[in-house]
């Protein structure tokens, strides 16, 4: 999805097919169905500075995932690789089973053609904690911009689709408004309209509460526990409101060091933790 200032591939309607899928080993739920995403041997690197080693994990098709971990340790960084918006130093990342960026052909680790790359960053949304939305448009034109542009809808049609998203969000009357006219929680439930109106099959959100007054946290969040009960969408969620974690999600993975370290219910997570790193992050936060 588009935003201001974190757009690296250019969305292109007509991309038309993509060419053959990897041949890759992937891990099948035991529904048959590939996972939602999956992190397979995914390496990043900025500079000499390695932020992931060697990083496994997979999200089921539905499934809200919390990321927790301290400050520094490379959450944002997974989101952003997710989202296409950091250049992947080694393994791979699929979406539905399919390669993201790279993929493995003849034995190679090969880079997808960039509007293959396009097509598959589609069908994933993010929600940053800086909002990003467009000052010079207006609520709705935010909204609509993409499913406009990306997918090809047709203006009435983005626009009756975007009332509808504002109404889920409680802020139908602002359609017409520019986002400085709105409150810092208005902007962020704008931001969660304008993913949700791509239809993305995935969602990221990056600490979307981080920035705002704790006063208005709640609103923004009341938008997000509808979105986790009322859709099929696939979350993965990186938050310190530790309630919201724990109401939302199937699954909370600790990360540390690069790695997942441990993985568990939130119930098991935040009531008895096994490893000695959890329980000292978690005492701190909680
Ligand atoms: N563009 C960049 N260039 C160089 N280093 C970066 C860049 N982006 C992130 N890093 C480094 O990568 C590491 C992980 O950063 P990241 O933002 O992913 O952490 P985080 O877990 O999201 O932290 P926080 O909880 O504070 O948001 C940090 O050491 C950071 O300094
Ligand atoms: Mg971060």
């Amino acid at each position: 999805m588009p935003s201001p200032d974190e757009n690296p591939t250019t969305p292109d309607v007509d991309a038309g097919p993509g060419h053959d899928v990897a041949d890759a080993p992937l891990a099948f739920g035991a529904d048959g169905a590939p996972p939602a995403i999956q992190f397979e041997n995914v390496v990043k690197k900025y500079g000499d500075h390695t932020v992931l080693e060697d990083l496994n994990f997979s999200v089921r098709q539905g499934e809200k995932v919390t990321l927790i971990g301290p400050s520094g340790s490379g959450k944002t960084t997974i989101l952003r690789l997710a989202m296409t918006l950091e250049h992947l130093t080694g393994g791979y990342i699929y979406v539905d089973g399919q390669p993201l960026t790279h993929e493995r052909r003849g034995g190679k680790r090969v880079e997808r053609r960039k509007k293959d790359i396009a097509k598959m960053t589609r069908r994933i949304g993010m929600v940053f904690q800086q909002f990003n939305l467009f000052p010079n448009m207006t609520v709705i034109e935010n909204i609509t911009e993409a499913p406009i542009h990306v997918l090809g809808r047709s203006k009435a049609e983005a626009r009756a689709r975007g009332i509808e998203l504002l109404e889920q969000v409680g802020l139908e009357d602002k359609a017409d408004e520019h986002p400085s006219r709105l409150s810092g929680g208005q902007q962020q439930r704008v931001a969660i309209a304008r993913a949700l109106a791509m239809d993305p099959e995935i969602l990221l959100l990056d600490e979307v509460t981080s920035a705002l007054d704790p006063e208005i946290v709640g609103e923004v969040l009341w938008v997000l526990r509808e979105v986790a009960k009322n859709t099929d969408i696939t979350m993965l969620i990186v938050t310190h409101e530790m309630t919201f974690a724990q109401d939302v999600s199937d699954r909370v993975l600790m990360f540390d060091g690069g790695q997942i370290i441990e993985d568990k219910t939130p119930e098991v997570m935040f009531s008895s933790p096994e490893h000695e790193r959890t329980q000292s992050f978690l005492q701190a936060v909680l």
